[in-house]
């Protein structure tokens, strides 16, 4: 078991949540492998981390929707880092299309960045933490996992299989020290959320955009959308400060949007 995780990858991190946990990480000595596809945005994090603390992040760039993107963006944390303690699979992709329209490249790419990179890097990682013993994986889920939504059909697919790959990678990587668990965060206004949204709304023919929002926030339970600060305290929670005994398990951070 790693007592104190101090080199955690973060993918999809040079915007929305990744960026947030990112930043939380370095705030608490944490050594980050800024890991995304975006350049730009990943050099952004970067700065924004270096205003926290010197030398404690460095960008990696991968497309996680390749097939080796997985194992590169391990390979290079290992060459700089020498080690990987955490990692947070947070980087996704989503699209909406009507359920009577929809087209195999979205599957296709909502299930390369969504699933398989998401089983290839706890497949990747799980193999550099078992070498030093243990380690820490969270990864990130939606409420949409468990709900019934025809125009965003796939990536409510992809979540569930997220789901899937927690459970099934807590059993097989316990034996190892190696905890995984996931975070099912409320909606936040990122980057991704507005563009879902505004293509949601325009499927369902809603042209009055700030109605559309007010009435989706409506129900959430507790009445108000959430922010990536807020959830990156929950990523840091499983990822740092949780029991050891915590593993297999799917936080939710939904403001009772999604619960059993
Ligand atoms: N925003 C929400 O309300 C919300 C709610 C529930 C779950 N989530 C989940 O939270 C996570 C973060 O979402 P966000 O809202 O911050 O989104 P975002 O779009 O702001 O950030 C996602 C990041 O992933 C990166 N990425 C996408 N494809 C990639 C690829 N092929 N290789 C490498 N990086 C890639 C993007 O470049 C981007 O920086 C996602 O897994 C998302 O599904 C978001």
């Amino acid at each position: 078991m790693i007592e104190d995780p101090k080199v955690v990858l973060v993918t999809g991190a040079a915007a929305g949540l990744g960026h947030a946990v990112a930043l939380a990480l370095v705030a608490r000595d944490v050594q980050v492998g800024i890991c995304d596809i975006d350049e730009a945005g990943a050099a952004r994090t970067a700065l924004d981390c270096a205003e926290i603390a010197q030398d404690c992040a460095s960008v990696i760039i991968s497309d996680l929707a390749t097939p080796d993107g997985p194992d590169q963006a391990v390979r290079e944390m290992l060459a700089r880092f020498g080690r990987i303690d955490g990692m947070v699979n947070n980087a996704g992709y989503a699209t909406v299309e009507a359920f009577l329209e929809m087209t195999a490249a979205a599957w296709d790419r909502t299930f390369e960045v969504n699933v398989r990179a998401v089983a290839l890097l706890c497949a990747a990682a799980g193999k550099a933490m078992k070498v030093r013993g243990g380690g820490r994986i969270v990864n990130v889920t939606s409420p949409a996992a468990r709900m019934a939504l025809p125009n965003y059909a796939h990536y409510a697919a992809s979540k569930a299989a997220v789901d899937s790959i927690t459970r099934t990678a807590a059993i097989a990587l316990a034996p190892n020290g190696i905890r995984v668990n996931s975070l099912a965060p409320g909606m936040m206004d990122t980057e991704m959320q507005e563009r879902t949204e505004r293509m949601m709304a325009e499927i369902e023919g809603r042209s009055d955009f700030e109605a559309y929002l007010d009435e989706r926030t409506a129900r959430v339970p507790v009445g108000v959308r959430t922010n990536t600060e807020e959830m990156a305290k929950l990523v840091l929670w499983l990822l740092l400060d949780a029991p050891d005994y915590v593993t297999a398990e799917r936080f939710n951070g939904s403001g009772g949007l999604d619960r059993d």
